[in-house]
């Protein structure tokens, strides 16, 4: 085993100053399975949505697609190493429904699952514990052939695939996230058009929401009945830290909607069985929310352990009175649709200062202010499931990637977390993502999120500077002073 740290590396950890984290908090790195998994054909796999969408030209950069990505199928005994190296003691990664369940119904693949099976082991045998995502965007096609998200069927399918699962892994994986950032699958997919499948209806897309949460729901049930009790289950969600331009009431009213279907539209459901009546109300124009049927909000709102909250930059909303022109730096790019139905009188405003090669600010008190929020008002535990940066990475003369933005990015997101959890948050780990470079979705290659570079011509790893930053950080369970 090559051994990450320097002498230098080890002086300066001695040297850790005062930010230390709880003992047990779970320093992790997360992926997903179409971003890096690649061999899209192999094993018994059949096409998602992702597999779809990548191949339509005009959708994803340059036409890039996950067809080989990190080949992670092939190196994962590498990837874990890497992992082991860099000392962290968690790895999320999702399971691609379609490599377990061909098309999505019916029996186990044991290829499939003996993939992840091998994963499993490989991170055990190495002091790595793993949490499983099961849906990370990959909807098997089949699926979106019959309505996606937007049919009811697709949230009992998901339950059904959630108990098979459990049922191989579940005897030696104890974390377990339903879905991840489900306000992406419905509001890009289905109203923006900038993931798949690329459609662009705001009625689809508040549809989707209430099949995703029953599927939710529903998975939450089957995973509790197949995993023994000391199973932890999770939802995931992307919170916004929807910031009002002005305090006039125009542009706090304008946040609020932004508020209502990227946070509330989600919590009220899973915390207290309902949907918001201000959200019912704006969206009316696009839905009649018909599809939310008697007993469903008691099924959405079936009891989970902790909370996983994914964080990247706050927003500035402000009102949108119809003329000039309107600005739209919500950081979800340019769609053909309108990715907030019911909300043609909104507009995102840029917020000054640093920001990621995504276009993203970089300001870490967001996360502070959310972690506060969702703890005074719901009290679950948390993990921060995602939280990183992208930038445009050189290779130096060296052959190192000094990156020492990432490396700051990621230290001032885990001070804010220290400084939570000093306040009593209850915040039990974090998972950097990524891992590795990958298939950044629509953007594929262009955007790098990695602490480990990939070469996509060679598969080369290379543990970049930020990497080595966070493996002192994990290693001495402290942060060091800034
Ligand atoms: C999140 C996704 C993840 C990755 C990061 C940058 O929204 O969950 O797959 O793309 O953004």
């Amino acid at each position: 085993m090559t051994q990450i740290e320097t002498r230098q590396d080890a002086e300066e950890r001695s040297t850790v100053g005062g930010l230390a984290f709880p003992d047990r908090f779970v320093w992790g790195t997360a992926t997903a399975s179409y971003q890096i998994e690649g061999a899209v054909a192999e094993g018994g796999r059949t096409p998602s949505i992702w597999d779809t969408f990548s191949h339509t030209p005009g959708k994803v950069f340059q036409g890039d697609t996950g067809d080989i990505a990190a080949d992670h199928y092939h190196r994962y005994r590498e990837d874990a190493e890497l992992m082991e190296e860099l000392g962290v003691n968690s790895y999320r990664f999702s399971v691609s429904w379609s490599r377990v369940i061909p098309t999505g119904v019916g029996p186990l693949n044991r290829e499939g699952v003996d993939f992840y099976s091998r994963l499993v082991d490989e991170l055990l045998g190495r002091g790595i514990t793993p949490t499983v995502t099961l849906y990370h965007w990959d909807l098997p096609q089949e699926f979106q052939d019959a309505g996606g998200w937007t049919s009811r069927d697709t949230a009992y399918r998901f339950a059904d695939y959630a108990s098979a699962l459990a049922g191989v892994l579940g005897d030696r994986v104890s974390l377990w996230t339903t879905l991840n950032e489900p306000w992406c699958s419905a509001f890009l997919g289905y109203a923006a058009g900038v993931h798949a499948p690329g459609h662009t209806s705001g009625a689809e897309a508040l549809a989707a929401v209430h099949h995703l949460l029953l599927g939710h729901g529903l998975a939450i049930q089957s995973l509790r009945s197949a995993l023994p009790t000391s199973a932890q289950l999770a939802i995931t969600l992307n919170p916004a830290v929807a910031r009002p331009a002005t305090d006039s009431p125009q542009d706090v009213k304008a946040a609020s909607k932004v508020d209502g279907l990227q946070n509330r539209i989600w919590w009220d459901p899973l915390f207290n069985a309902r949907y918001p009546d201000d959200v019912r109300e704006f969206t009316a124009e696009v839905t009649d929310w018909s599809y939310v049927r008697d007993g469903d909000l008691d099924i959405i709102s079936t009891p989970f352990d902790v909370l996983g909250v994914n964080y990247y930059n706050p927003v500035v909303v402000a009102h949108y009175a119809g003329t000039g022109e309107r600005s739209q730096a919500d950081g979800h790019g340019d769609g053909a649709g309108e990715t907030w139905p019911g909300c043609s009188d909104v507009q995102f405003v840029d917020l000054p200062g640093r920001h990621t090669a995504m276009g993203w600010p970089v300001d870490a008190s967001g996360l502070r202010e959310l972690l506060d929020r969702l703890w005074r008002a719901y009290g679950k535990p948390m993990f921060i499931t995602e939280n990183g940066a992208a930038y445009d990475d050189e290779v130096s003369a060296d052959g190192q990637i000094h990156d020492v933005e990432r490396a700051q990015y990621v230290h001032e997101h885990l001070a804010a977390i220290h400084d939570a959890i000093s306040a009593g948050v209850d915040v039990r780990g974090y998972y950097l993502w990524s891992l590795l470079d990958n298939f950044e979705w629509a953007y594929g290659y262009s955007k790098r999120f990695g602490i480990v570079r990939v070469d996509f011509d060679s598969q080369k790893r290379t543990v970049k500077d930020s990497g080595r930053f966070y493996s002192r950080v994990v290693r001495a369970n402290a942060l060091p002073e800034a």
